[in-house]
């Protein structure tokens, strides 16, 4: 194992040396199915010839250029994003964590300009993820990521989800937004109830509380509508992505509506490699691909017929539960076993919450066939 890289995260025993659609292929030759997309990000699956293309036209005329000049592809990828979000203008940057902290300053100055200072304060909910740098951990509901790194930054507070009294209780004069996944990821896939997002937005309205959703995870299609927050009918003033935005490219985006687009200044915030060039050429093959309502109603479809084969797996599992192509099962066992085993049997999974949830995020060009192969070697390695 490799010794260079600091103990962040549990590298399993593979090296990958390439892949091809649905497919890894380790230094040995030996491949493997991916139900990951990397954490979500290789989307349109490993290899994409329209990415392919996209990078090399763009890697032929420029690789990065400063934010204080105009860049072409920037400026069309910019364009296409906030049309295809039904938002107004959008901040670049470079990673999820960067996108949220966009959105979170976006709030606080927004806040400040119009009511004058102590309406600070970014509610979001228990159980969520928002990001690794010292305010996105603040932002994150979960107790487990609260060890070692404080103190943290102040004004954040948290609700449980699903809890509307609780919600109308906690969004009172000191609130400036509430932050929400519609369906949180990284803690066990779990989706917003219908009540709860419908109370949350008119609430916001109410009270001119920025609703700010995080869709990095559950953003760019992975449930079947471009944002997941879209299937509960409400609209958001602010709105994240990353991962797959562009196939695969690191590129975060902090996206806002009419309301909140004009509150950051020259000077407010900014990021160097923001906007890259190389990302956005990207990031419009992606949205060019992702966008079409009939790309977008297949991932419904092969989303029910994966949670369709899921269901069929209890009581191996115990519950199963997702939207789209964004799928988890809890398991009666420790998921890092069932992990490993279906490594060795040529199939990439995730796990998701405290360690007995497995989730699957595979790229939205999966086939029903492949769908049935990876949790036939699931079935196998369940029943063993
Ligand atoms: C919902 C959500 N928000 C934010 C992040 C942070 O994104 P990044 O790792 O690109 O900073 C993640 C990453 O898993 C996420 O799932």
């Amino acid at each position: 194992m490799s010794d260079v890289f600091m103990n962040t995260y549990h590298r399993l025993p593979v090296t990958f040396t390439s892949g091809d659609g649905c497919y890894l292929f380790d230094d040995a030759g030996s491949r493997y199915l991916d139900f990951t997309s990397g954490i979500a990000v290789n989307c349109l699956g490993h290899r994409h010839p329209a990415l392919i293309s996209a990078l090399n036209i763009q890697a032929n005329k420029l690789f990065h250029v400063s934010n204080y000049y105009q860049c072409d592809t920037a400026e069309a990828f910019a364009r296409k994003l906030t049309a295809a979000a039904g938002m107004e203008k959008v901040f670049l940057c470079n990673s999820g964590a960067e996108a949220n902290e966009c959105a979170c300053k976006i709030a606080r100055k927004y806040s400040l300009v119009k009511y004058g200072e102590g309406r600070h304060t970014i509610v979001s909910l228990k159980g969520s993820f928002h990001g690794r740098t010292i305010t996105m951990l603040s932002a994150t509901g979960q107790e487990r990521f609260h060890t070692n790194f404080g103190p943290f930054t102040e004004g954040f507070r948290f609700v449980e989800p699903g809890d509307v009294d609780a919600l109308k209780t906690t969004l009172d004069s000191s609130v400036c937004a509430l932050l929400i996944e519609a369906v949180q990821g990284e803690s066990g896939v779990v989706p917003q109830s219908a009540d709860f997002v419908g109370a949350a937005a008119e609430i916001c309205a109410k009270k001119d509380i920025l609703l700010m959703f995080d869709e990095i995870q559950c953003g760019l299609g992975r449930t079947g509508t471009f944002f997941a927050f879209e299937s509960y009918g409400v609209k958001a003033d602010v709105a994240t992505l990353a991962k797959g935005i562009a196939g695969g490219l690191p590129m975060g985006a902090a996206l806002a509506g009419e309301k909140a687009c004009d509150v950051l200044a020259v000077g407010d915030h900014g990021s160097t490699c923001g906007a890259n060039p190389l990302a956005a050429a990207c990031g419009i093959a992606v949205l060019d691909i992702v966008n079409t309502p009939a790309f977008l109603s297949e991932i419904a479809e092969k989303g029910a017929y994966f949670m369709e084969k899921l269901e069929t797996l209890k009581p191996m599992v115990k519950a199963v539960r997702g939207k789209g192509l964004m799928l988890a099962a809890d398991l009666n066992v420790e998921a890092r076993p069932v992990l490993e085993k279906l490594l060795k049997r040529g199939v990439l999974a995730l796990s998701a919450g405290e360690g007995k949830t497995l989730r699957f995020l595979p790229p939205y060009i999966i086939s029903k066939d492949q769908i049935d192969a990876g949790l036939d070697v699931l079935r196998g390695v369940l029943a063993d």
